[in-house]
Parts: structure tokens; C-alpha cells; sequence
């Protein structure tokens, strides 16, 4: 879909990158010819990851251990990297989340989650944006952030609450640093099976099948199709999307918010005939 070099000569960070949307993301960026780092806290998990995309894309991949909800841990990432080159694509996508009912939720709970998701992706959007800034030199950031940012979900409130705040950082820098040549944009992924957030958020394999009757287009999406399109917003082929989330989920939030879709799915097709103006009564009337 994309030509070979379209990232040729961009350097690109991916939060966790070691597992999931990430590492799916950092596979098509090196398939186009970016030099990819990855962080993530599980050395493990980096470096398998490293040397598989390394042997399955022969590209330039470097991996570094790192809490993003650690400052200082993500200063020092940053600074490494800066010594061998500026960054010219940020990607925040190291995030936390777990189904659970929020009145038995601990403080240390939503500390971890809004720690990752919202605090971790505003330490290395600073780390970043703030050398970009003083270079002169524009950058690309990309959050993943979530369908449900506006209205809210229950029982993942902690993740609610941190995308939620992770899309406002979107806009509001996509405008405050736009003048000077960083674009921030985000992706707002539905249901894509990956192992670190499908065992947490769809414990039993039959839930599945609700969850794909909650879509129009009645399946999950896919790794590739995600990275797609992170590939598009953080290629120069996207220069003039700033400030933007694009929702990639088939349609399932809107199926969710539409008053009458649930209730259209149920009717009989009796019902439907019934529903149909009767013309005989029309003509008496
Ligand atoms: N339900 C309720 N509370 C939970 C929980 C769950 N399923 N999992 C963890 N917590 C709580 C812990 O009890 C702890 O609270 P405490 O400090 O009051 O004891 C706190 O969250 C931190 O847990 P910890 O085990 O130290 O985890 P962590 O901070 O290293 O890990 C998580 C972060 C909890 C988000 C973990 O799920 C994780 O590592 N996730 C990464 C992958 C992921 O979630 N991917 C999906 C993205 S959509």
C-alpha cells in the first residue's frame, strides 16, 4: 500500500514498543525504511522483539528499557538518543488498562494506569517536544489514545480518564506548537486482538462473539491494518492533519450510540412489514 522509502531518514520512538500495537507499528515503519527505538519496561519482551524485527525486516531497530511514568527515566532515554540524532517521530503507545469495578479500585491502581497512559505520554512529549522546539526543527507526535475519550466507559475508568486527558494533549499542542512545525495527532483503535490487552479486557474467548455483534462490520480489527495507518499520519504524505483523532474501530462506537441501531437489529421482518405505511388505510383516510 505504501511506497518502500516513505519513512527513509525518520527517526521514530515507540513506547512499548516491545509487544502489540506497538510492535506491529514499529515492524511497517522499518518495512519503510525508518530507523526505529523501541522502550518498554520488560527487557525480556525488548529484546526479543528487537532481534525479531531486526531478522524479519533487516532495518535499523534499537531497543532501551524504560518506565515512561518515570521523568527522569525518560530524560535520560531521550538524551541518549538525542546524541546519536534528533527524533523525528514520537509515538506515545505504552499504556496500561484492566476491567475492574471502580468502587474496589486502590489509589495505586489509577496511579499506575494515568501514570503510563496520560503522565508517560506527557514526559516524553516534553522530553521531546521541548528539544524540537529549541532545535528549530519540526517533529511528529502520535497518541493512541481510545473510542471511548468522549463518552466515558464504565469499568475501565482509570484508562476513561487518562485518554480522555491524552486526546485534550493532542489538540491543545497540535495548536500550541503547530506554528512552529510539530504536528500531534492520534489514533483512536477499537477492538484489535494483541495478547497484553485482550487478556485483561475480554477474559472469556465467547465474549468475543458480543463483541463483534457490537460492529458493523462484524469482526476485530488487525495489527496491520492499524499500523497502516500510523504509518500514513507520521509520513509527510499526512502534512496538513494536526490536532486530529481518527477513530479506527469499523464503526462500533457510533453502532453503540445510535438511539434506534439495537433496536432496528431486533425487529422481525414481519415487524418491518408492519412498520411500512398501509396504503389501503391511507386511501379510506
Ligand atoms: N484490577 C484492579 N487493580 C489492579 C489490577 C486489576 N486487574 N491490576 C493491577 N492493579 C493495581 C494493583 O493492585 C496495584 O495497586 P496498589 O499499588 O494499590 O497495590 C496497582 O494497580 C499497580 O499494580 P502493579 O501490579 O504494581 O502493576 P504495574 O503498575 O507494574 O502494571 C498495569 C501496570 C496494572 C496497568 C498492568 O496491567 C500492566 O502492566 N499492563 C500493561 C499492559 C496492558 O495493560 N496492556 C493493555 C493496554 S490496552
Amino acid at each position: 500500500m505504501f511506497q518502500k522509502d516513505l519513512l527513509n531518514g525518520k527517526r521514530i520512538l515507540i513506547t512499548g514498543g516491545g509487544s502489540g500495537l506497538g510492535k506491529a507499528a514499529a515492524q511497517k515503519f522499518l518495512e519503510l525504511s525508518a530507523e526505529v527505538y523501541i522502550c518498554g519496561r520488560r527487557h525480556d519482551v525488548l529484546a526479543a522483539a528487537e532481534q525479531e524485527l531486526r531478522e524479519r525486516t533487516g532495518g535499523k531497530i534499537h531497543s532501551r528499557p524504560c518506565d515512561v511514568r518515570d521523568p527522569a527515566a525518560v530524560e535520560e532515554l531521550i538524551g541518549i538518543i538525542w546524541a546519536e540524532g534528533p527524533l523525528d517521530v514520537l509515538m506515545n503507545n505504552a499504556a496500561g488498562n484492566f476491567l475492574a469495578r471502580t468502587e474496589e479500585l486502590s489509589l495505586g491502581a489509577f496511579q499506575s494506569v494515568i501514570g503510563i497512559v496520560l503522565m508517560g505520554s506527557l514526559h516524553t512529549t516534553m522530553a521531546c517536544g521541548r528539544r524540537w522546539l529549541a532545535a528549530g526543527r519540526g517533529g511528529v507526535v502520535l497518541n493512541i489514545t481510545t473510542t471511548y475519550t468522549t463518552t466515558g466507559s464504565a469499568y475501565v475508568v482509570p484508562s476513561a480518564v487518562a485518554k480522555a486527558g491524552l486526546q485534550a494533549l493532542t489538540r491543545s499542542l497540535a495548536v500550541e506548537w503547530g506554528d512552529r512545525g510539530i504536528r500531534m495527532n492520534a489514533i483512536a483503535p477499537g477492538p484489535i486482538p494483541t495478547e497484553g490487552a485482550f487478556s485483561r479486557l475480554l477474559p472469556r474467548p465467547e465474549l468475543e462473539v458480543a463483541a463483534k455483534k457490537r460492529n458493523p462490520l462484524g469482526r476485530f480489527g488487525t495489527t496491520e491494518e492499524f499500523a497502516n495507518l500510523a504509518a500514513f499520519l507520521v509520513s509527510d504524505g499526512s502534512a496538513y492533519i494536526n490536532g486530529e483523532v481518527v477513530t479506527m474501530d469499523g464503526g462500533e462506537w457510533l453502532q453503540g450510540a445510535g438511539e434506534f441501531t439495537a433496536l432496528g437489529r431486533e425487529l422481525t421482518d414481519k415487524e418491518w412489514e408492519m412498520m411500512k405505511p398501509n396504503p389501503k388505510k391511507s386511501a379510506s383516510q
